[in-house]
């Protein structure tokens, strides 16, 4: 309790207690509370005043002299904290200068790379980008589950004693004599003869009827590769003899897995083919079929059955291969899809899972479609994936997806074939048709005459026709029957031309056509290596003529210069006098890592441009996705 105060004038009177604290007015404590709280941000003048008031008593004075002692207490509090905040003020000063520097140094780098440089830069960094965005090529449960596959598919081929003694450097010698270039851990070796790849000898006699009797590059390297289980990309210019390096090892599984336990109804396939347009699922059935044929006629072999599945055809004509089990499927996505979910075909058995042009598979819209057939299958597979043409986005998008893989190249992706006599020749717009008539006597027929647009496909078989020249035609939307009539008749030498489309462009195989006459130069210069590549196969020579005019786009014109330069093929003056912008920047010249073509970057890509067109329509046609 406090004591009483002193009376006025009486104070020496009293004997003031030891522990006696003075007494200060409720105000004054009130205002030295402010002053505590808020007196940093008070004016030092004002907080004195606060703090000390006007005391004229003993009590006063000692309670002040307390408050005095706080002051301090305070002043020394914000002496400090003003430290504090100096030392602030310099780090952060000290920070931003850094950043400063950091800029600076980076802006004297920069100076010194070259244009070239910078832009394999920014295109790494946007191809980084566009990896991430892509999802593993696997079954939606595999990646749902995580499901990963270390290891590479086990096959009971061994390659023969005196090939597997062969040093590394011996073998890397047979690669290099037949340019093939390979990445990879642990390869298979190179074979350079079919015997001693260890072919049934039914098989070999057939190949050898067919003229078929030295292995190509792809097939030196990419048979050994397959018949040892191994994932695989394999990439060789057009008419170069993939697809029985990718049919070959479909038919040696089917024919392990079928003397190890003989297929019965509803079984297999062991060996799944797909292929992105339904001729080129149709020849790739008719050459699988043949050799299957060939094996049954040794008599020592079991039946082998392959089974065709594709749109526009009616799948019972096929049912008694459906009914007694098949060993091979060669199929277009779409029809595979609606045979898997119907549960008429099943994965259960299938070890081997081949793409052929896997490039166009991959960006031309089935992907997804690639994905659902993948969640068929119930246990791990041997994934296969060719094409002449596999730009570097397809390549690092495909070594992700596939297990430890092993990458044959022969020559560069997306080159042409070096047996096709490139001729580019200017033709206006409005004289293509007629300039058409006098370019087909170049070579004596067959031939085949390109155009991507449907309409201009008609227009010149109706010319042709209406000259008297034997044409048929086929693009996307005829009737099956018109597609199917189109490719046999020409096929079998009863039509003289084709006109196609590109539907007709990719991995189709004619008899030895003479001349390819692209009309109208497409966009991408990958549909135009397919196109020319029609011709010149199988080590025959064949004669390429394109139109160009003031309607084919710069760029695609830069890109085909630089492909005639490859491929050491004239160039015309008009081609020669366009300039490259990246010319001047340096640096060395690479395939646009999304559509394989040199006279453009990623920046400038019309694929890609394409691409980005498609994917907003899409999201535009999205509606939210409510009921
Ligand atoms: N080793 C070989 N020797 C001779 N001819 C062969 C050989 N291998 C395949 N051929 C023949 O070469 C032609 C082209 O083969 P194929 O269709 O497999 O080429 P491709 O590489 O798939 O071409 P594309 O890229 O156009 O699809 C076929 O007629 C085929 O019979
Ligand atoms: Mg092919």
């Amino acid at each position: 309790m406090p004591p009483a105060p002193a009376a006025k004038g009486t104070e020496d009177a009293y004997d003031v207690p030891a522990d006696y604290k003075p007494y200060v007015p409720v105000a004054k404590r009130r205002a030295a509370l402010l002053a505590q709280v808020g007196g940093r941000h008070l004016p030092q003048a004002k907080k004195v005043k606060l703090l000390s008031g006007d005391n004229s008593t003993q009590a006063s004075r000692e309670g002040s002299a307390a408050l005095d002692a706080e002051a301090e207490r305070q002043a020394a509090d914000e002496a400090e904290m003003e430290r504090v905040e100096r030392e602030k003020t310099r780090r952060e000063k000290t920070l931003l200068q850094a950043a400063q520097e950091v800029r600076r140094k980076k802006e004297i780098e920069d100076a010194r790379k070259s244009e070239a440089e910078k832009e394999a830069e920014k295109e790494a960094a946007l191809l980084a980008e566009m990896e991430r965005a892509q999802k593993k090529l696997a079954g939606a449960q595999e990646l749902a589950h995580g499901t990963a596959y270390t290891d590479s598919m086990k096959t009971s081929w061994r390659p023969p004693h005196y090939i597997r003694n062969l040093s590394p450097e011996e073998q890397q010698a047979v690669r290099e004599k037949h340019a093939i270039i390979l990445e990879g851990e642990d390869p298979p070796p190179a074979i350079e003869h079919f015997a001693d790849m260890k072919i049934p000898k039914p098989l070999l006699k057939y190949l050898s009827g067919k003229g078929i009797k030295t292995p190509s590059p792809i097939q030196i390297q990419g048979i050994p590769t397959a018949f040892s289980g191994r994932d695989m990309i394999g990439i060789a210019f057009t008419g170069s003899g993939k697809t029985l390096t990718f049919t070959l090892p479909a038919i040696m599984q089917s024919l392990e897995m079928e003397a190890k336990l003989p297929f019965t109804r509803g079984e297999g396939p062991v060996g799944l083919i797909i292929c992105p347009s339904r001729e080129l699922a149709r020849q790739t059935y008719e050459g699988c079929v043949a050799m299957c044929d060939a094996l049954k006629a040794d008599g020592d072999y079991p039946e082998l059955r392959s089974l065709l599945c594709i749109g526009g055809i009616n799948m019972a004509d096929q049912a008694d291969a459906l009914n007694r089990g098949v060993h091979i499927v060669v199929a277009t996505p779409g029809r595979l899809i609606d045979m898997l979910e119907k549960g008429r075909l099943n994965a259960n058995n299938c070890k081997y899972l081949c793409m052929d042009e896997a490039d166009r598979m991959i960006d031309m819209g089935f992907e997804e479609d690639v994905r659902s057939i993948m969640s068929h299958f119930k246990y791990q597979r041997q994934t296969l994936l060719f094409s002449a043409t596999m730009p570097r986005k397809i390549q690092d998008f495909a070594q992700q997806s596939l297990i430890n893989p092993i990458l044959v190249n022969v020559g560069r992706a997306g080159a042409a074939n070096m047996d096709v006599i490139q001729e580019v020749e200017y033709v206006k717009q409005e004289a293509k048709m007629v300039y058409l008539l006098e370019c087909l006597q170049k070579t004596p027929p067959p031939v085949i005459i390109f155009s991507d647009n449907k309409n201009e496909v008609d227009d010149i078989q109706e010319y042709l026709l209406l000259k008297g020249v034997e044409a048929v035609a086929i693009h996307g939307s005829k009737t099956q029957d018109e597609r199917e009539y189109a490719i046999r008749s020409f096929k079998t030498g009863g039509k003289d031309v084709m006109v196609a489309s590109g539907v007709a462009s990719k991995g189709l195989d004619f008899n030895e056509i003479q001349h390819v006459i692209v009309y109208t130069m497409p966009k991408e210069i990958e549909d135009y290596v397919h196109e020319i590549g029609r011709t010149g196969r199988s080590g025959k020579t064949g004669v390429a003529t394109t139109f160009v005019n003031m309607n084919t786009s710069e760029q695609t014109l830069l890109d085909l210069k630089y492909l005639l330069m490859e491929a050491k093929q004239k160039i015309p003056e008009f081609l020669l006098d366009i300039d490259d912008p990246r010319a001047a920047q340096g640096g060395v010249l690479r395939g646009c890592p999304v559509c394989g073509g040199l006279g453009h970057g990623l920046s400038d890509c019309p694929k890609l441009e394409e691409e980005m067109r498609r994917k907003t329509a899409a999201n535009a046609r999205y509606d939210g996705g409510g009921y």
